[in-house]
C-alpha cells in the first residue's frame, strides 16, 4: 500500500515507528489524530507529512458541522494551525497547508461543495506527490553510472512520500534500469530511519545493500568504496543550503575531502525561496530519550544532559547538484533555483 492515503474518510497510514518488525496500518478519523501521528512520526518524511498535513485539513472539513462556508473556512484555520505546529523543519507540511488554504479560500462553494473540494484537493496533493517522485528518480538515476556503490542517510525512500521516495526512489530507479549499483546505508541515529525504514526497503526492492554505522562512511569514502552520495532534504534555502537529517553536514564534508559527489533530491516544494539561507531554517530539537533510550532500554547515565537536533544544514557549497522532478540543479543555486521554480 501507499504511506498514506485516505479511503472513505479515513486516513491509513504505514506505522513507521514500528518497522521493520511488524507491519500495522493506523487509522486515523479526525484531524487531531492525524496531528498526533506527524508529531510522534507515526509517519514521517517531508513529503509525507505534506500529504498527511493535506489529509488532515481533509479530515478536518469532514467532522466540521459548519453550516456555511465561511464557518467552514473558519473551523479549517484553527485546524491549520494545530497541523501547522506539529514539525517545524520539513517545508512541505507548510507548503501542503498553504496550498489547501489557497486553493479553499478560492473557491465560491457553500459548505458542502467546499468539505468534496478539500478532500479532493488532499487526493491531488497525494497522487501529484507520486508522480513528481517518478520525474525525480528518472532524473536522478541518470547520475548513476552501472558499477556506482552510493552512500545514502536517514530515509528517503517511499514511507518518506507518499510512494517511490526521494533519493532512494532515484537509487531503487537506477536498480531497475538493469545498473549493477551497490548502497551503503548510514543507520541515521538517533531515529535509526537508515536502519529500520531504508535498509527495509532496499531489501524489498532486492538492492545489494551495505548497512553501516554512521560512523563508517568516511572509512569507506577514503578506500574508494562510494563514489556518490544522495540524501534527501526537508528544506532548501534561496541560495542552496540544504537541510536534512542530522548528520548529512558531517557526511557531505566527508565527501567533498574525498572527491565524492553529494546529491540532494527533492521536489520543487522542497525549495523555500523565502529564505535567504540556510541559518534562517528553524532546526527541530527533539526528546532527549531518544538519545538516551533505544527501544525504552536506556543506554545513557539518568539525568545525563542531551542535545537532538533532527536536523542539519550542508552549505550549498558542498552541494554537486539538487535533483528536482523538473529537472537536475547546478550550481550557481541562487540563479539557478529561481529559474526552475518559475
Ligand atoms: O525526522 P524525519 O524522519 O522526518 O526526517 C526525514 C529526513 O530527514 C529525510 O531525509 C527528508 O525528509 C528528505 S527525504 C523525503
Amino acid at each position: 500500500m501507499r504511506t498514506i492515503e485516505m479511503i472513505d474518510g479515513v486516513v491509513k497510514m504505514i506505522d513507521q515507528r514500528k518497522l521493520p518488525r511488524q507491519f500495522e496500518i493506523v487509522e486515523c478519523r479526525d484531524y487531531r489524530a492525524l496531528a498526533d501521528a506527524i508529531k510522534d512520526m507515526t509517519i514521517r518524511g517531508a513529503p509525507a507529512i505534506g500529504a498527511a498535513a493535506a489529509f488532515g485539513l481533509a479530515l478536518a472539513a469532514r467532522e466540521s458541522r459548519a453550516p456555511t462556508r465561511d464557518a467552514l473556512l473558519r473551523d479549517l484555520d484553527a485546524a491549520e494551525k494545530i497541523l501547522r505546529a506539529t514539525r517545524p523543519t520539513a517545508v512541505n507540511l507548510m507548503w501542503a497547508l498553504d496550498r489547501m488554504m489557497r486553493a479553499a479560500r478560492a473557491t465560491n462553494l457553500d459548505a458542502d461543495g467546499l468539505r468534496d473540494f478539500v478532500v479532493a484537493e488532499a487526493q491531488q496533493i497525494a497522487e501529484e506527490d507520486v508522480a513528481i517522485n517518478r520525474a525525480m528518480a528518472r532524473n536522478g538515476a541518470a547520475l548513476i553510472n552501472d558499477g556506482d556503490s552510493v552512500l545514502t542517510h536517514c530515509n528517503a525512500g517511499p514511507l518518506a512520500t507518499v510512494d517511490v521516495g526521494t533519493a532512494l526512489g532515484v537509487i531503487i530507479e537506477a536498480h531497475k534500469q538493469g545498473k549493477k549499483i551497490h548502497v551503503f546505508v548510514d543507520e541515521t541515529r538517533p531515529r535509526l530511519q537508515g536502519a529500520r525504514l531504508t535498509a527495509w526497503e532496499l531489501m524489498q526492492h532486492g538492492v545489494p545493500m551495505t548497512l553501516i554505522a554512521d560512523n563508517a562512511s568516511g572509512y569507506y569514502m577514503r578506500r574508494g568504496k562510494i563514489q556518490k552520495c544522495f540524501v534527501g532534504s526537508d528544506r532548501v534555502a534561496a541560495n542552496g543550503d540544504v537541510a536534512n537529517k542530522i548528520g548529512t553536514y558531517k557526511t557531505a564534508v566527508v565527501a567533498r575531502e574525498n572527491g565524492i559527489p553529494f546529491y540532494a533530491v527533492m521536489p520543487t516544494s522542497t525549495i523555500d525561496l523565502t529564505l535567504a539561507n540556510g541559518d534562517l531554517i528553524e532546526i527541530e530539537e527533539r526528546d532527549a530519550r531518544e538519545v538516551t533510550h533505544i527501544e525504552g532500554v536506556p543506554i545513557a547515565p539518568e539525568g545525563v544532559r542531551v542535545g537532538n537536533p533532527a536536523f542539519d544544514v550542508t552549505p550549498h557549497k558542498y552541494i554537486t547538484a539538487l535533483v528536482t522532478e523538473r529537472g537536475v540543479v547546478v550550481p550557481p543555486f541562487a540563479e539557478n533555483l529561481r529559474k526552475i521554480t518559475g
